[in-house]
């Protein structure tokens, strides 16, 4: 998707409004509506980004289509409505038929977009790529067809531009069947209309969701385990070579963290003026490098009802505030210093080990409530994914402070289904308002 057409990040940042990728964030368009697009890919052209993802009904499973988003700074998104709509009747489109992972690439070739995405019914049994095209990135993509790549099978989708000479490749899971579970490259033709050669084939790992991330020297092609919707440690491998040799996979992520819980999809590498910057980017898009805030710590917390310091030697200063329960169980961080304006607040947590799954059902298992100032008018709800015993993670919040240095916090336990269990906290972090610094200056 780079490549020939590859952007400069100096030239958005004259024009780009300043704002943060908030990583794990329930992200908002520039209408204020919560962005659907899932299991997303990314292509650059016409100076801006452009967010290709499932557009998900609630209740539904599939049948959305694919909706179109565009940025200059990968923070602000518009809208631009749905690219591939669904249609009623369709042997592949259909809205009960699968629709995923899409990625789009612009063809020189044709002068046109192409919309490549794993086509399937709803038992997965078909195993086909769909081929859309359009005139303009946000389309309406016209249906061409859908095919077995070289009369195989192909689950998860992803599609791989080689920077160096703009070739593009089709990578892809070939099911779950005993014959199947590997994962392959193939080149494309030249007008990635169809599929030209097997490069390369990662033999029976069972690996899914492959994106490959391409730096001067080598490739890196990253895959997750198949574990359905739960988040798992998403490996890579290496190669100097597409066609390799290809290293043994590696674990990407701090141990036991699932990938700070997201599974993997695509990658971006974004060519600055004074550095290249990759990103990955999974169902909960995660940067390596934070913005600097200011760490308030549990152990100047106080806590009320049956909420208390735990002495933990994975915590900060050595203790984890726990027993936090519904309304009155509660701890709260004081004297914190806000602006007035929203700012971002990283709360950090624990939870037991166990996967995220009551009374038979996926979901989360710990939800808390954030109160800013005791206004209990204005309840804020926090996901907490989870982690494993003594291993920390963190879910961010936007929340308007006052000016000055005397808020405070309190964060207490919201309805899972099952009980009021808040995850144990470590510590918040609060960020400086977006607006003064571009994500990219602080890295
Ligand atoms: C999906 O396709 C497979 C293979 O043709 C077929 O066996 C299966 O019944 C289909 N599933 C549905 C829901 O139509
Ligand atoms: C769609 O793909 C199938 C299988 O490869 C092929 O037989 C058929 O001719 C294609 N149809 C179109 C309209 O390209
Ligand atoms: C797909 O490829 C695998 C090897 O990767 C092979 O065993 C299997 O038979 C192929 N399936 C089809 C439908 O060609
Ligand atoms: C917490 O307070 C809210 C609002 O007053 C109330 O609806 C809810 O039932 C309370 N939950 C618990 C566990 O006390």
């Amino acid at each position: 998707m780079f490549g020939p057409k590859a952007l400069s990040l100096a030239l958005l940042g004259a024009s780009a409004c300043a704002k943060y990728i908030v990583p794990g964030a329930r992200w908002r368009d520039t209408e204020g509506n919560l962005v659907n697009a899932h299991a997303g890919g990314i292509m650059a052209d016409q100076g801006k980004f452009w967010w290709y993802g499932e557009y998900k009904i609630e209740g539904q499973e599939e049948g959305g289509g694919i909706s179109v988003y565009s940025s200059e700074d990968l923070a602000t998104w518009e809208y631009h409505g749905i690219a591939l709509e669904p249609i009623d009747g369709h042997p592949y489109i259909s809205p009960d038929m699968i629709i995923q992972r899409p990625k789009v690439v612009y063809s020189e070739p044709t002068g046109k977009y192409h919309m490549w995405w794993h086509a399937d019914n709803a038992t997965y049994g078909l195993l086909l790529q769909g081929l859309a095209t359009a005139d303009s990135p946000v389309g309406p993509y016209a249906f061409v067809n859908a095919t077995a790549p070289l009369g195989n099978w192909s689950q998860d989708f992803g599609l791989f531009t080689d920077y160096k000479d703009g070739r593009s490749y089709a990578l892809y899971s070939n099911g779950d069947r005993r014959e199947g579970r590997d994962v392959y490259l193939t080149s494309f033709n030249e007008e990635v209309s169809e599929l030209d050669e097997v490069v390369h084939r990662f033999d029976k790992y069972d690996l899914e969701a492959p994106t490959i991330i391409q730096t001067e020297k080598s490739y890196y092609a990253l895959m997750s385990h198949k574990t359905g919707y739960r988040p798992n440690n998403v490996v890579a491998f290496r190669a100097d070579s597409l066609s390799g040799p290809w290293s043994q996979p590696w674990i990407v992520a701090p141990l036991n963290t699932r990938t700070f819980n997201s599974q993997s999809g695509f990658s971006l590498r974004i060519k600055g003026t004074k550095k290249t910057t990759y990103l990955y980017l999974g169902d909960q898009a995660r940067v390596w490098k934070p913005v600097k805030g200011k760490t308030y710590y549990g152990k100047d917390a106080t806590t009320a009802g049956d909420a208390f310091k735990q002495e933990a030697n994975f915590g900060s200063d050595g203790i984890i505030l726990t027993g936090i329960y519904g309304n009155d169980s509660t701890v709260t961080f004081h004297n914190i210093e806000g602006t007035g304006k929203p700012q971002w607040v990283s709360f950090y947590y624990q939870t037991q080990g166990s996967p995220d799954r009551i009374g038979g059902s996926w979901q989360l298992r710990r939800i808390s409530s954030v109160v800013v100032n005791g206004n209990t008018e204005k309840v804020e709800t926090l996901y907490q994914r989870d982690t494993h015993k003594g291993i920390i993670l963190s879910a961010p919040l936007q929340l308007t402070l006052e000016k000055g240095k005397k808020n405070t916090i309190t964060i207490g336990g919201l309805y899972n289904g099952v009980d009021y269990k808040g995850a144990d906290i470590d510590r918040i972090v609060v960020y400086p308002p977006e607006g003064e610094k571009k994500w990219w200056e602080w890295w």
